[in-house]
Parts: structure tokens; sequence; C-alpha cells
């Protein structure tokens, strides 16, 4: 439109327009609302391409993907009950204290697999060149050294996770042991590298040989995805 052919009555008539829009509060209707909150919800990710890595079934993957999948089910439930008793006001009910406690659980669940899916189906050991050879080294003398440290943690009793983390204070690389998915995450620290440790991510090969589950973990480590994840 050619503002310069509208005449003044035109004129005030679209400005007023414009200014009753501007001031009108806009309310979204539930239905909206519900689809906004919908499409944030989480997308379980594709990683059948990992089916035929060296050392890992495909009954096993494919048990472990169904797992999965379960974790991203629960987060995205558990953040709709969590608003739904927001929305009612319920938020000093014990419901609402316990689906916020359960929260750290699913979610973590969910981000830990897609980690661990996705420093997997690498070939070749790490580039000893490279930055992040470099960091472990700094931070544990020698890469030989992190590596049995690793796998030292990976064998302890217990279920749960390995994760390499860089603590982006100071760049120091830290081996964490993480109880089950919720406990143990150092605050503000980066996951590098993320090793499942938890029966079902070996027993169906392996039985209670986790040691032999962890060697052919590393055999597959696909350390570019690991060495992009430095800060
Ligand atoms: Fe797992």
């Amino acid at each position: 439109m050619d503002l310069r052919l509208l005449s003044r009555r035109e004129f005030i008539n679209i400005t007023w327009i414009g200014l009753v829009a501007m001031l009108t509060p806009v309310s979204l209707s539930a239905d909206t609302i519900k689809k906004e909150v919908k499409t944030m919800a989480y997308v379980a990710k594709d990683y059948s391409k990992l089916i035929g890595m060296e050392g890992f079934s495909e009954p096993l993957l494919k048990n472990h993907f169904i797992l999965y999948q379960g974790y991203v089910t629960n987060t995205n439930k558990v953040l709709d009950s969590i608003d739904a008793l927001l929305k009612e006001g319920k938020t000093g009910t014990p419901e609402f204290g316990e689906l916020n406690r359960r929260l750290g659980w699913e979610f973590n669940g969910m981000r830990l697999h897609e980690y661990y899916f996705e420093n997997l189906g690498g070939k070749g050991g790490i580039n000893k060149d490279g930055r992040l050879a470099k960091k472990i080294a700094e931070s544990f003398g020698s890469y030989e050294n992190w590596e049995k440290a690793f796998k030292g943690v990976g064998t302890m009793r217990g279920i749960g996770w390995v994760v390499l983390y860089q603590d982006i204070t100071n760049g120091r690389l830290i081996n964490l042991w993480i109880n089950e998915h919720d406990v143990g995450h150092p605050s503000g620290c980066n996951p590098l590298l993320i090793m499942d440790v938890f029966e079902h991510a070996f027993m169906i090969d392996y039985g209670l040989k986790r040691a032999d589950y962890i060697e052919a973990f590393f055999r597959n480590i696909n350390w570019n995805a690991v060495e992009a994840r430095l800060k």
C-alpha cells in the first residue's frame, strides 16, 4: 500500500485500527496453549544406524532403543502432569513434589542415552594429536592413564553411568560415576564421553562379563563426536 495515496481520513482510520490491535490483550485459547506446549514435547531419536556395530547384537541394541524411547515418553508425561497441576493451583501437593523429584530421573534417562548412542558407531581410536587427546593428557598424565581410570570406574559394582566431564571453569577433565541417572552430576560441567553400565546395556550379549562389554564399547567410540563436544 502506498501511504502517499491515502486521504487523511483513511490514514487516521488505519492508524486507529493498528492502535486498537496493539492495545488489545492477546488471549490465547486453551487449545492454542496446549498446541504450543505440545510442539515442545521431546521426540525420540532414531539410532538404528548403530545396528550391525561389532560387539553389539541387534537384540541388545533394539531392546536398548525401546528402553530409551520409554524415557522420552515419560519425560513428556511428567512435564505434562507437572504443567496440569500448576494450572490447577496444586503446587503444594505431594503429587507435585514427587513429579518434580521424578523429572531428573526421566529427563537424564533420556538425555544420557542420547549422548551414549551418539558417542558410539565410530571406528579407530582417538586422534592422538587432537585437542581432546591433549586435554586428556593434561588432566590424567596420559591417554593410557585416563583409559585405565575410566574403565576402572566402569567396572565398579553397581549400576549407573561413567561420564568423562569437562569442568568448563578451568578446563579440567574428570571421570564421574553417575549413580543411576540423576545422582552425581557435577554442576555446570560439560559431558564428553558417556558409557552406560546398567545391566541392560550388556547382559544380553555378555552376561556378567561387564569388562568385555567395556572393551567392545571402546572399540566403537565415535571419537569425532566426543571431541566435538569439547568446549
Ligand atoms: Fe541404558
